[in-house]
């Protein structure tokens, strides 16, 4: 599970590229969402469900951690009761490259499979993903399918287990996956691989260490707050992105601080998924462009990423969605609505640096190196500018004086204050 979160970095690179590519067709596009089901237990529920669906054979695609922790057993159990056979792939590695991800097509068509059951991050709901839409359209191969909707055929079905709460992978619509060749990232993207039906089991997620929890949990604000501040919100979006905030601010400090309370972890599971079905559609913003190229250049987990970023790119935006931070306010149980705009959102954002703090997320990145921030700075500019609908525009000179503003104290304190005053 460690692993799938450290590899969420270069994932979401990906998948926001994807976004960004697929544009307005993917803003615009009917998005299926799946049948949800909640609670502890709840992968145990899935697997009796689809038990009943007739399937000849379910593939389960994993990593060998959760297969050694027995995070299957409830799943697996449910369907040997109700008659379905299985079979377990549990090789998934964080960033599956294409070679292992073909070994998971052999093993779907040497088995004799029909379905899929995606347990695990981010790295395993994509190569679920990657192995249904390849066995679907077997004239095709991996690299044939990269782009959107190249398959013919429609996926077969995937059901989906996260057993972290923040990516919210359970309701995307891409698949990402490594090409070792070319040491490049290809995304499969096609509205049908949206799982079917996905448990959010909070059993799976009691051993997630705090500083994972904190990590995700933040990752999971920041898509709520970005599709929520962006410009393609709408209120389907709005919705999803202010429940996620409401019960994010409830319960991540119990989930980071007491790993086993089970209600905290199932509603940080619930925020992830809204989160993720509001920003599969409105998509994020500067802080996902700026903290991708710190995962690029440092691999900085992105979560830790985003949590550094988040309160700067919220600050520097405030002039343009004063507004949109005050609702958050509210949702969040900052204050009350007759407070006025202003106040609500300066409550936000210091609620915002407060959460921080409490979870031992730092004010800066001690990776980053001054010499490097003109060219993290536009390449953050450019993924923001070629797609993402950001509230307020910023400039690379802007970008690079809010990324200045995270560099570890010793480094901060070489930099003459003149430049910082220069790029403001
Ligand atoms: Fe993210």
């Amino acid at each position: 599970m460690i692993s799938d979160f450290l590899s969420e970095s270069l994932r979401t690179t990906a998948l926001s590229a994807a976004m960004r590519g697929a544009g307005l067709a993917v803003r615009f596009l009917p998005i299926p969402q799946p049948t949800i089901m909640v609670g502890p237990g709840s992968s145990g529920r899935l697997g009796q469900t689809i038990a009943g669906f007739g399937h000849a054979k379910i593939l389960i695609v994993t990593d060998s951690i959760i297969s050694k922790l027995g995070l299957l057993d409830d799943l697996t159990n449910a369907l040997t009761a109700g008659g379905a056979e299985y079979v377990v792939f549990d090789a998934i590695t964080p960033d599956a490259p294409i070679p292992l991800i073909e070994q998971g097509i052999d093993f779907y068509w040497e088995h004799g499979c029909d379905a899929i059951v995606a347990f695990g991050g981010g790295s395993s709901m994509d190569a679920s993903k990657a192995i249904a839409a390849a066995v679907s359209n077997p004239g095709k191969t991996l690299r044939e399918l990269a782009g959107y909707f190249k398959g013919l055929h429609t996926p077969v079905k995937i059901y989906a287990v996260p057993t972290t709460a923040g990516t919210g992978s359970e309701v995307t619509v891409a698949a990402v996956i490594s090409d070792p060749e070319n040491h490049t990232k290809l995304v499969i993207v096609d509205t049908r691989l949206v799982p079917k039906m996905a448990a959010l089991d909070p059993c799976l997620m009691t051993g997630l260490p705090p500083h994972i929890t904190a990590a995700t949990g933040i990752d999971a604000l920041t898509h709520a707050i970005e599709a929520f501040v962006g410009k393609w919100a709408n209120p389907y979006t709005d919705d999803m992105a202010l429940s996620a905030v409401g019960l994010i601010f409830d319960n991540l400090r119990v989930a980071y601080s007491d790993g086993m309370n089970l209600e905290a972890r199932e509603k940080m599971a619930l925020a992830a998924t809204y989160a993720g079905l509001a920003f599969t559609r409105a998509n994020v913003g500067y802080v996902h462009a700026i903290a991708h190229q710190f995962g690029g250049k440092y691999h900085t987990p992105h979560g830790l990423a985003n949590a550094i970023m988040l309160p700067l790119v919220l600050k520097y935006s405030l002039p343009a969605i004063t507004d949109r931070l005050a609702l958050l306010a509210v949702r969040a149980k900052l204050g009350r609505e007759n407070e006025g705009d202003d106040a609500l959102a300066q409550k936000f954002l210091d609620a915002v640096d407060q959460l921080n703090l409490d979870l031992g997320i730092p004010t800066f990145l001690a990776a980053l190196k001054a010499s490097d921030i003109p060219q993290l700075a536009e390449a953050a500019c450019h993924e923001a500018h070629t797609g993402y609908p950001v509230p307020r525009y910023m400039t690379q000179a802007v970008c690079e004086d809010i990324i200045r503003q995270v560099l570890p104290p010793a480094a901060a304190a070489k930099k003459p204050a003149r430049r910082a005053r220069k790029n403001a």
